[in-house]
């Protein structure tokens, strides 16, 4: 899938109703002056709607955070595809290792929510990674690959569904640690091989982008995003901060 740099801002449970208005004004403002770059915010549920409406018309697009793997019925506290899609979300972020930590997400589960994702006509942006004891190990590319391997088996993306794969390593992810640029590299290449061992390489490349996501900022952006293997990168903490975020679009603005 040929890309633009690609920045996800992934707001997590952060920022209240004011916060996100006036973060979300600031955003699309920079991002209308960067044609070149995709921005994508992934705020609260609660402002979808709100945020939604506010970039109607502007080229930042939205994404949720999670989603469940049916469209609608007895699942409280859930919210459907259709109706992030309502909300005026094109994405939706899926595998955060954080819902792997906290509520027990299994690949099972991602599988499942990313199939009716790409169902639903939603882009998946889907996280994969490793913890700090996995890596030290050595066995880091295995887990991502048994990662991978679980979460898209028996998936054949069509000509029209995109994937966006996220190498988080959760070592990196909030503690300020980045992955360094090449390393990030080297495992996003493995992931991808072995995409190309599941589909063909011609799939692989019209369908799937990679992000790099774990303590990115606007001075560490442009070592990891080359437009050739890592294509962008999904940002927790400074896409929260105005400058952080506002920067990291400016810095990869070819
Ligand atoms: P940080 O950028 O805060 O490390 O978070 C990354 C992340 O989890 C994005 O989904």
């Amino acid at each position: 899938m040929a890309s633009h740099p690609i920045v996800v801002g992934n707001w997590k449970m952060n920022l209240n109703s004011k916060q996100t208005g006036e973060l979300i004004m600031s955003v699309k403002k920079e991002a209308s002056k960067h044609s070149s770059v995709s921005v994508i915010v992934a705020p609260s549920f609660t402002y979808l709607d709100s945020v939604g409406k506010i970039l109607k018309g502007s080229k930042v697009q939205l994404a949720g955070q999670n989603m469940f793997w049916e469209s609608e019925g007895a699942y409280t506290g859930e919210i459907s595809a259709p109706m992030l899609m309502e909300s005026g979300c094109s994405h939706v972020i899926i595998g955060h290792s954080e819902r792997r930590k906290y509520l027990r997400e299994t690949d099972h589960m991602i599988h499942r929510k990313m199939v009716q994702a790409l169902e639903c006509g939603l882009v998946p942006i889907v996280c994969i990674g490793e913890t700090f004891e996995q890596r030290q190990q050595g066995i880091k590319d295995l887990v991502v690959m048994q990662q991978l391997q679980a979460i898209f088996g028996g998936l054949i993306p069509t000509e029209k569904q995109n994937i966006v794969i996220a190498y988080e390593p959760i070592w990196a992810v909030g503690t300020g640690q980045a992955c360094d640029p090449n390393e990030a590299r080297e495992t996003i290449q493995v992931l991808k091989h072995a995409l190309i061992d599941m589909y063909q390489e011609h799939v692989v490349q019209q369908n799937f982008v990679a992000l790099y996501g774990g303590s990115v900022d606007h001075t560490t952006i442009t070592q990891y995003v080359d437009g050739d293997i890592i294509n962008g990168v999904l940002v927790g903490g400074a896409s929260t901060r105005l400058d952080s975020m506002l920067g990291m679009i400016r810095a990869v603005d070819t």
